[in-house]
């Protein structure tokens, strides 16, 4: 529930374009996806020091295929299944009318896109999107398409040379000769420079960043509270535990994001 203060401070202050929303997994938890870390978190079931990483990827294709096929399996799994919940639903009503002005995402599940929000800035990239190494040319990858993929690498998860073959199948060749990967941002890589660079636009003259379900840990995502704070802004935590940057937080409303968001908008006479 939303605490009083912090009620008046979105009714007599979330007024036209005044915000910018950073979201992390905790959105999406109740659309099925768990959240990276803590209990039950997906980096308690695979290692993010090999499975967060291009070279641990590749290393696990070679030496052990089940290991990467299963976590192909697992991830695009509940990635298909999972559709926006009433805290992604809630974010493109309040975009709609003109409230919130872009919503800055570390998210690769393509929830928010898939609730009708217009303006979001990925900087981890889109599970559901494909990119050629070489020229960065992207497709989009269907549903329906990573379904018959998890179905092929499951059959094929025990011989490394018939998983490659399936894999090369759904991450063809660019028209350029290179393959296409997944386009999402692994550990140790850059963020897209033009999202970041977005993002930063946004941050530059927002009076409110809601940072809505977000650890805050990994950079440089994190560095974005404190770049809008520096600027004016006030942040707004909605989490249903602390992040790491709950301190520096004007105001902070303990939840989960799938409630909070829509009680701001029946508050804002919206719902
Ligand atoms: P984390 O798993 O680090 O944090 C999830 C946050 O959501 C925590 O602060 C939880 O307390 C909070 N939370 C959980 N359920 C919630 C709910 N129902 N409502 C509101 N909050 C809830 O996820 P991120 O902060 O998104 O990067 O992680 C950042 C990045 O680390 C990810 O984008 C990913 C990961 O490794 C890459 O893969 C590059």
């Amino acid at each position: 529930m939303i605490p009083k203060e912090s009620k008046d401070f979105i009714k007599n202050n979330f007024k036209k374009e005044s915000v910018v929303c950073l979201t992390g997994a905790g959105i999406s938890a109740e659309s099925g996806i768990p959240v990276f870390r803590g209990k039950g978190g997906l980096w308690e079931k695979y290692d993010p020091q090999i499975y967060a990483y291009p070279e641990g990827l590749i290393s696990l294709l070679r030496t052990q295929p089940q290991g990467l096929a299963n976590f192909i399996v697992d991830f695009y799994t509940l990635l298909i299944k999972a559709r926006p919940n009433p805290g992604h639903l809630a974010l493109a009503v309040l975009e709609k009318e003109g409230i919130v002005r872009s919503v800055i995402t570390q998210n690769v599940d393509n929830l928010h896109q898939a609730s009708g929000l217009r303006s979001v800035i990925e900087l981890h990239g889109n599970a559901f999107r494909i990119k050629c190494m070489e020229c960065s040319h992207t497709i989009v990858l269907e549903r329906d398409r990573i379904k018959e993929m998890t179905e092929l690498v499951k059959i094929n998860k025990d011989s490394r040379i018939k998983l490659l073959k399936v894999l090369s199948r759904y991450f063809p060749r660019c028209s350029c000769g290179a393959r296409h990967r997944i386009d999402i941002v692994l550990f140790g890589e850059m963020l897209p420079e033009e999202a970041l660079t977005s993002a930063y636009k946004q941050l530059d003259n927002c009076s409110i960043l809601l940072l809505i379900g977000t650890s805050l840990v990994v950079y440089p995502a994190a560095s974005l509270p404190l770049y809008a704070k520096e600027r004016g802004a006030k942040l707004i935590e909605i989490n249903n535990e602390p992040s790491m940057l709950s301190e520096i937080c004007d105001y902070k409303i303990t939840g989960k994001a799938s409630e909070i968001l829509p009680e701001a908008l029946t508050l804002l006479g919206y719902a």
